[in-house]
């Protein structure tokens, strides 16, 4: 195992501990399934460390087609669909992007805390530079180009999502 793997899984299973102390500590209304979904979502980033990345397709059939050409904005920022890709873009989080940066974009530490993100062109520029170029260090792969798994109508589906929950939105 390289040594992100080691820190990787040394990681997950201290937050899946604590989670799972935590949930049946205070009974808390996640109960036991939540805590395995919990497990579940948190092992994903092993998968990812071996390379063998299993993306979760994304439903976007509903959305606008977007063709091969990367936007340099949110196109569904003032967008008619702009709901729909909220709720696309909730579920694309969830399957592809939350084993790294934790839930409802809350990150445990392993990856930045995407709600940190800027609203606008200027987060857009940002989001779009990392999610086409992924993220390397010393020659490790820290995040994968997201764009070879997912497409553009999905990722900026969860660049709209991202929005709603993010700092500057909700204010925490
Ligand atoms: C394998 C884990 C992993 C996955 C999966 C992953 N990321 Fe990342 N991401 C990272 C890490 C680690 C960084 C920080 C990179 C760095 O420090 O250079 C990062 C950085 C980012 C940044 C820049 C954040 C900032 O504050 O500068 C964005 C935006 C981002 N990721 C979006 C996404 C999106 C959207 C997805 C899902 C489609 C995704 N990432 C999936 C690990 C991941």
């Amino acid at each position: 195992m390289t040594t992100l793997t080691k820190t990787i899984s040394k990681t997950i299973s201290k937050t899946i501990t604590t989670a799972i102390s935590k949930t049946a500590a205070t009974k808390t209304p996640i109960g036991q399934a939540g805590a395995i979904a919990l497990v579940a979502l948190l092992a994903a980033p092993m998968a990812w460390s071996h390379g063998s990345v299993t993306p979760q397709a994304v439903d976007t059939k509903d959305l606008e087609r977007l063709g091969d050409e990367w936007r340099e904005e949110n196109p569904y920022r003032d967008h008619p669909q702009h709901d729909l890709a909220v709720d696309i873009g909730a579920r694309a989080y969830n399957s592809n992007c939350a084993a790294c940066h934790g839930l409802e974009a809350k990150s445990g530490g392993i990856a930045p805390d995407l709600r940190e993100l800027e609203n606008g062109p200027w987060g857009d520029e940002w989001f779009k530079e990392l999610v086409t170029n992924g993220a390397e260090r010393n020659g490790r792969v820290l995040m994968p180009r997201m764009s070879d798994y997912v497409s553009q109508e999905a990722l900026w589906a969860i660049r709209t999502w991202l929005e709603t929950v993010s700092i500057e939105t909700t204010g925490q």
